[in-house]
């Protein structure tokens, strides 16, 4: 994986904006303070997904789990939401072929088919279930807290229609829950129930832990290679230990993107993949980038209303409907692509007699010379108009390569954490929510609280 940052500098775009060169010196001269604190927060505890590297017990652990289940279930249906759920996706969507649902069972090497379920509209859970075999169906309810109001409701409509179709012992057999080692309703549930049960360690938030049992469950019941996506992590934590910035990508991306922030206001932080296979992976991207970074207050407690905005984009689709507000709108965003060197499969686009001369070009060269060339001209262009861009290009698609990408975008989160001031670790804003939806629904000691202006005129059109 290599961090191509050139077009950040104000010399390669059009000399007017961007950050001016000389202002790498003084990053450069800022990160022993930021390396000093991430270390003395990961001596405390903070950052457990250092941790997570050659995981060797644990690769055993659910490689073993995963074969028992094995044979016996055509369809892995994942219950979570958040950091529970968009990791997985990220995995299935860049290391399964496309449409993996569809394919034969040849096809699919005979592993199988995978659903996630995260959100809470009726309608995507009715449709699940109606096209689900609950006899071949296996079950993975993954909540950190064991208590998140969607996957709970998730669980209990999906563990009716188990016991309806199976009884509740049998269904006992089709469930796994992921969930904290000791605590939390999940947890008391597996208990009572015997239902088996894997840990999300205690010192990594659910957006960090797709590395845990969290995804690698799900991957290995579908045959990613776990191991492999490990080991593409151990790489990115063992560069991210450099003392020198230039050469500690994450650390460098995660300075890059608070110095655009902070002193040339560009707190717009736009992932454009330019891989339909990574589309997923941008999700997962602004979910870290948004819940770690955008905090009220800072780490002394003062109210700084941080946080810069993700967005999910991509190419070359997004070309022909983002990419006009990144060319000629604000100078508030930094792009950064992400491109795959060597997409593995490619299409020629054949030449046909008698084209007009407007398309007889596109004849011999191939989709994926035609994706990459528009990756680059949109980056040229970029530069050309002032914007700041970088690129990160990936060999190819692999677990090893998606491991260190993971792994990449987790350490920048920490760092960026560290340049922002703010903890990248904690979510009340999202807490807040949880807190009044379980009032709403009615769930005992949250009490429901009128909104702002409840009592006022309705404001409401149409
Ligand atoms: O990153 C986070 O901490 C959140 O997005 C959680 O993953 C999400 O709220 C789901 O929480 P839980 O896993 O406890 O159900």
């Amino acid at each position: 994986m290599k961090l191509h940052y050139g077009r950040i500098f104000a010399d390669k775009l059009d000399g007017t904006h961007g950050l001016p060169r000389a202002r790498l010196a003084d990053l450069v001269q800022r990160f022993p303070n930021v390396l000093a604190e991430v270390r003395t927060r990961r001596r405390d505890g903070d950052y457990g997904f250092y941790d997570l590297g050659e995981q060797t017990e644990t690769v055993s652990a659910i490689r073993k789990f995963a074969e028992g289940v094995g044979q016996a279930y055509d369809h892995v249906l994942v219950l979570g939401i958040g950091g529970s759920a968009l990791g997985t996706k990220a995995l299935i969507n860049a290391l399964r072929l496309p449409a993996w649902n569809e394919l034969d069972d040849e096809a699919r090497e005979f592993f199988p088919r995978i659903t996630v379920l995260e959100n809470v509209d009726p309608t995507s859970i009715a449709a699940a279930l109606r096209r689900i075999d609950p006899r071949r169906v296996f079950v993975n309810v993954i909540s950190k807290s064991g208590g998140t109001a969607e996957t709970l409701s998730q669980y209990l409509v999906v563990r009716a229609w188990l016991d309806q179709a199976l009884g509740s012992d049998a269904a006992v057999r089709h469930l796994a829950f992921t969930t904290d080692p000791a605590k939390g309703p999940l947890r008391e549930i597996a208990e009572r129930e015997g239902i088996a049960a894997l840990a999300v360690p205690p010192n990594i938030g659910g957006r960090y832990s797709v590395l845990t049992a969290v995804g690698l469950l799900p991957a290995a019941l579908i045959g990613i290679d776990i191991a492999g996506l490990l080991r593409g992590a151990t790489r990115a934590l063992a560069r991210a230990e450099s003392d020198s910035l230039v050469d500690n990508p994450a650390a460098l991306y995660a300075g890059f993107h608070w110095a655009a922030d902070a002193w040339l206001g560009a707190r717009i932080h736009v992932l454009m993949p330019y891989s339909d296979r990574l589309r997923e992976f941008a999700m997962w991207y602004a979910q870290l980038w948004a819940e770690s970074l955008g905090k009220r207050v800072d780490r002394r407690g003062e109210v700084v209303h941080a946080g810069p905005t993700p967005v999910a984009s991509l190419g070359a689709t997004d070309q022909h409907s983002q990419v006009q507000l990144y060319m000629e709108g604000p100078f508030d965003k930094v792009v950064t692509f992400l491109r795959v060197e060597h997409p593995g499969e490619d299409v020629i686009i054949p030449g046909r007699a008698g084209l007009p001369e407007e398309l007889a070009y596109l004849g011999g060269h191939t989709m994926g010379e035609l994706l990459q060339a528009e990756q680059e001209a949109t980056s040229a262009a970029l530069a050309r108009m002032g914007r700041m861009n970088l690129t990160v290009s990936l060999p190819s698609l692999s677990a090893e390569t998606i491991g260190e990408l993971i792994m990449f975008y987790q350490l920048a989160t920490g760092f960026a954490g560290v340049w922002y001031g703010v903890n990248p670790f904690d979510q009340p804003g999202v807490e807040l929510g949880k807190r009044l939806t379980f009032a709403a629904m009615g769930r005992p000691g949250f009490t429901r609280e009128p909104a702002p202006g409840a009592s006022g005129p309705p404001d409401v059109a149409g």
